[in-house]
């Protein structure tokens, strides 16, 4: 989604502001600019593809001004083009602003900003919003502020605004409605961003801002006030990781740095929730013993990756607590008249915690009645603040879009959940979470050792790379797994991928095998149901019909009918999402470098999607 920053301070603004805007790049984008505070008039200048064609623009003599806005812009109204770019300016050229979300009432506002005489060049939504506040800006003599007060009460939707005016350069105004926007505080300089890794390397103190509040910043002040101009105590927190956690160190991708994070991702998020005495301490659910144990229904809502999270929700309270879990895609949860009591808890998962889909869905929870707790990985944002409780993740920032680490944090997160209701409703005994308790603690260990034989898994993904499909097969936990590898390998790889229930392979799905299609398959542990020699069966169909089949099995299983078998530690049924995901990671990364595609920033996606 797009990226926004504003700065103020002592240096030339273009440094930080191209500097933030690099850091901003992993939201996924498709056009840049930025305006400089010059006095007067505005310095503007934005392009259409990647931030290079931007910096190529302004290698000309540019104003050396201490303030300014930079924007990376995720089309939605309007193509990517130099024109549908931001910032937007008024018609004087004095006023610009930079927006993400969408005004949904934008065609009305356009109508009202042509018959009062304003002339459009663009085809966005945003651009009828630099209109308005100029308008609003010359009604309440020249304040920006109010005018952005006025502004907000006008615009429907969800957004994040930030705006800066020729008259008065050294101030920048900015308001957030269900978009992220954040504060950067400076020593003699301050940001305004749409996330931390904006200014991360200028400092770690920052505010969160809540629904409709107006903030401005000048280098030495920032004032937060609410739409009546009520004066709103900032809320002020440090950044708990530092400018190295949002650089490749060495790695050629993020994406490839964040996936051989993932064992410190994992152990971070175990850290301080598994006590001496082998049970498992979760006091951030806030519930009591009581309320866990009338608990009649878990509601599972996240979308993407983060769905598959859920799905492994499911397996997993299920199996061990016994409490009946639904899982949702986010985006169709609300619409579908859900059955929610006082005696349903949701779970939201969310990387971002900005995901727009999510977020209405837990409103739509919370107004029916329902306890939420949110999984998440990004401190204060949106939805962990609506949420009645929130177990954050430790994976650190995930720059790539594509996600890795927070999808395994994501799991570690639900393993912990479904554990520690067991623990609380008697569903497993001491000596089964003790046993399980052990197993989670070896997991960034067993991570460790696959990271470290990939090399070969890397070359055979590279002799797949003219493939135009592929298909996952999993059969109970691991299912969620395929569906994850073909998603990822859609995502990157930019091919034909589908996941399976091995089952459902002979129901239609097995017309697509032609020969030499490549299947992958992840061999479940064998179990009383023999869900392994089931999915063995799976695989000599498919090959029968002339699929080049990759097994992923664990070490010591015989597998039978593969011509590859990649080999993952062993680990009980239910953990082994935790594993069996990383090589399918590894593949969809090495696909795409293998294809020329762009491994972090994958075309036409967005990093957290803050639009419905
Ligand atoms: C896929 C991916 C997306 C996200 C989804 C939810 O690699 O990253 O599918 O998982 O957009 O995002 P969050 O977790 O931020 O709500």
């Amino acid at each position: 989604m797009c990226g926004i920053v504003g700065y103020c301070g002592p240096q030339s603004a273009v440094t930080p502001l191209i500097q933030a805007l690099r850091r901003l790049e992993y939201r996924g984008y498709d056009s840049a600019g930025i305006a400089l505070g010059v006095r007067g008039k505005l310095f503007v200048e934005k392009r259409a593809g990647k931030l290079a064609n931007l910096e190529n623009a302004l290698d000309i003599e540019l104003p050396v001004v201490h303030s300014g806005i930079g924007h990376t812009r995720w089309a939605t109204h309007g193509g990517p083009t130099d024109r549908n770019a931001h910032p937007h300016v008024d018609n004087d050229g004095k006023l610009a602003v930079i927006h993400n979300g969408i005004i949904e009432n934008y065609s009305q506002l356009r109508l009202t900003m042509q018959e009062r005489g304003h002339t459009f060049s663009s085809d966005t939504d945003t651009e009828s919003v630099a209109y308005l506040l100029s308008d609003l800006r010359k009604e309440h003599n020249g304040d920006l502020v109010v005018a952005m007060r006025e502004a907000v009460k006008i615009l429907r939707g969800s957004f994040t605004l930030v705006a800066i005016h020729a008259d008065n350069p050294d101030v920048i105004v900015g308001v957030r409605r269900n978009s992220p926007l954040v504060v950067g505080l400076g020593e003699g300089e301050n940001f305004l961003a749409s996330d931390v890794a904006a200014f991360i390397n200028h400092t770690k103190r920052a505010i969160e801002l809540g629904q409709d509040e107006v903030v401005m910043i000048t280098p030495t002040t920032v004032e937060i006030t609410d739409l009546d101009g009520a004066v709103i105590a900032p809320r002020e927190y440090e950044i708990s990781w530092d400018a190295s956690a949002a650089q490749k160190g060495g790695f050629a991708h993020f994406m490839l740095k964040e996936i051989f994070e993932q064992p410190k991702a994992v152990a971070d998020t175990l850290i301080g929730r598994l006590s001496d005495n082998k049970q498992i301490v979760l006091d951030e659910l806030s519930m009591s013993v009581q309320e866990i144990r009338a608990l009649k229904k878990i509601t599972v809502i996240a979308c993407g990756t983060a769905y598959h999270a859920g799905m492994i929700a499911k397996y997993a309270i299920e199996k061990w607590s016994k409490i009946p879990v639904d899982v949702e895609i986010a985006s169709e949860f609300r619409y579908r008249d859900p059955i929610i009591t006082p005696e349903t808890l949701v779970i939201a998962i969310s990387q971002s915690g900005e995901t727009m889909d999510t977020l209405m869905a837990v409103r739509h929870a919370k107004a029916a009645g329902a306890r939420v707790l949110t999984i998440c990985n990004t401190h204060s944002s949106t939805i962990p603040r609506e949420s009645d409780a929130v177990l954050y993740t430790h994976a650190g920032p995930e720059i790539a879009v594509a996600s890795t680490k927070a999808l395994l944090t994501q799991m570690i997160a639900v393993y912990l959940i479904a554990l520690h209701l067991a623990q609380v409703n008697g569903a497993l005994t001491d000596e089964q979470i003790e046993g399980l308790y052990i197993e989670l603690l070896a997991l960034p260990g067993k991570i460790e050792m696959i990271l470290e034989t990939v090399e070969p898994l890397r070359a055979l993904t590279r002799s797949f790379a003219d493939k135009n499909t592929v298909l996952f097969l999993g059969r109970n936990i691991g299912y969620p797994v395929a569906l994850e590898g073909a998603l990822k390998l859609k995502e990157l790889a930019y091919i034909h991928a589908e996941g399976f229930a091995g089952g459902e392979l002979k129901h239609g799905p097995i017309a697509l095998i032609e020969e030499g299609t490549p299947v992958i398959a992840i061999l479940p542990v064998a179990d009383e149901h023999a869900l392994d020699q089931k999915m063995l069966s799976n695989i000599q169909e498919v090959k029968a019909r002339g699929a080049c089949v990759i097994v992923i099995a664990q070490d010591g299983v015989h597998v039978e009918g593969a011509q590859h078998i990649i080999r993952i530690p062993v680990v009980s049924a239910l953990l082994q999402p935790v594993l069996a995901t990383v090589p399918l990671q590894v593949f969809a990364y090495e696909m795409a470098l293998a294809r020329g595609n762009d491994v972090d920033q994958p075309r036409n996606l967005a990093k957290s999607v803050t639009v419905e």
